[in-house]
């Protein structure tokens, strides 16, 4: 049989996305099903970003774009990193691409090479990009464990001895998909000071969730000494103004930025060009959309967690940030009857009607971490609590 690389074998998968299909396929045949699994906000892109795009195409704005992006969403990148980072950078540090997602798999491209065993750590749980990337470039996957007893943190100590001569990249992700754990400056400042030791690995930081933090300040470790140069900052417009399908996000890095426009030429060429001005519209506009969305998710983070400490065998931690839940769920896998917390979602989806992510959507899981679902309060108050009571009357009828 002709065959495929084992490049294209190893690349894995967001699991989120099979589920949506799963999820798709239960509704076609009639099922009713309540969804925590969607990765989006769901309020609609604010109108005059709408408007933006909308001007932009009439004004002839659909041709190709050069792959580092427009001047005005450059511009306004800068502007907006200074705003919301407090760092000064040079508009031909910025490149803006199609989300932040691509850039997960150019950085890795840009500072490993295949199998020479270059590391790259990441957080477990994590955004499964992470790994599958990792692994399809030919480098060394390094998970480091987000413990709840270390209140999701990376253990700074494991960290440390985690670093060696072969270490490229250290992930961070901070508000945390799917924990909702934010990381403060001090905590940042530790893992920079740790880094200072080693000064060929760089820094990818994640930051689609960054206008989402509800107890305390934003920090980005790019903002912290000396850390600028050697940090990969990754942002988008997809969470902060929902615009998810628009496919707008930008790397900042002054070293790669010239590497990561050449891999956009080599791929996508450009970002789409009347999404760019919408992108420009929404980081240079006001701030109050984000504002109104931030607050209404904090209602709804304070909702549903209250609700899930009510139910039994599930203890929730409150997260600090993003729009995720990431409940302790073991006693109940037990209750249950089943082995880990997949086989419990699957359960839950077929039985209760409900759909969540579990431990394995988030990378390979770690041993004795625990089991966990994701919940992810995108979505009214009137639908978490519709899935909550069918999540209740389940557990009633285990036991
Ligand atoms: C941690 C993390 N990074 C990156 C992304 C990708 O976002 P974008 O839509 O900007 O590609 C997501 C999306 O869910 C995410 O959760």
């Amino acid at each position: 049989m002709i065959k495929i690389s084992e490049r294209a074998n190893s690349l894995g998968t967001e699991n989120a996305f099979v589920v949506l299909a799963e999820v798709e396929k239960l509704r076609a045949s009639g099922r009713n099903i309540v969804s925590f699994c969607i990765g989006q906000p769901d309020f609609p892109t604010p109108e005059y970003i709408c408007n933006a795009a909308t001007q932009a195409m009439a004004d002839g704005h659909t041709g190709y774009t050069p792959s580092a992006g427009i001047a005005p969403l450059r511009k306004a990148v800068v502007d907006y990193v200074s705003r919301t980072r407090q760092i000064e950078i040079s508009e031909d540090a910025v490149v803006c691409g199609c989300g932040a997602k691509p850039f997960i798999a150019y950085s890795i491209q840009a500072v490993t090479d295949r199998d020479l065993g270059h590391e790259v750590i990441y957080p477990s749980p994590g955004f499964a990009i992470y790994e599958s990337q990792v692994r399809a470039q030919g480098a060394v996957p390094v998970p480091l464990g987000l413990r709840e007893s270390n209140n999701f943190h990376f253990d700074l100590q494991e960290l440390a001895d985690s670093l060696n001569d072969r270490t490229r990249l250290v992930i961070l992700n901070s508000p945390h998909n799917p924990t909702g754990v934010v990381y403060e400056k001090a905590y940042l400042q530790e893992i920079a000071d740790i880094l200072s030791e080693w000064e060929n690995i760089w820094v990818f930081s994640d930051e689609p969730y960054h206008a989402f933090v509800y107890d305390c300040e934003f920090a980005s470790i790019a903002s912290i000494d000396k850390m600028l140069d050697r940090t990969i900052l990754v942002d988008s417009v997809s969470k902060t103004w929902s615009m998810t399908g628009w496919r707008v996000g930008f790397a900042i890095n002054q070293t790669l930025a010239s590497v990561f426009s050449r891999m956009i030429t080599n791929t996508d060429s450009c970002a789409p060009h009347p999404n760019q001005y919408a992108a420009a519209a929404a980081l240079s506009g006001s701030n109050q959309s984000v504002l109104t969305m931030r607050d209404e998710f904090q209602k709804r983070r304070d909702h549903i967690v209250a609700d899930l400490n009510t139910l039994k065998g599930v203890e929730c931690p409150l997260p600090g940030g993003a729009f995720y839940a990431w409940a302790e769920v073991s006693e109940l896998c037990e209750l249950a009857g089943v082995s880990d917390s997949g086989e419990l979602a699957e359960q839950l989806l077929h039985k209760a009607g409900v759909a969540v992510l579990a431990d394995a959507h988030f990378g390979t899981p770690l041993a004795n971490a625990g089991q966990h679902l994701r919940f992810s309060y995108a979505c009214p108050i009137e639908q978490i609590d519709s899935g909550l009571s069918r999540i209740r009357e389940y557990i009633q009828q285990l036991s």
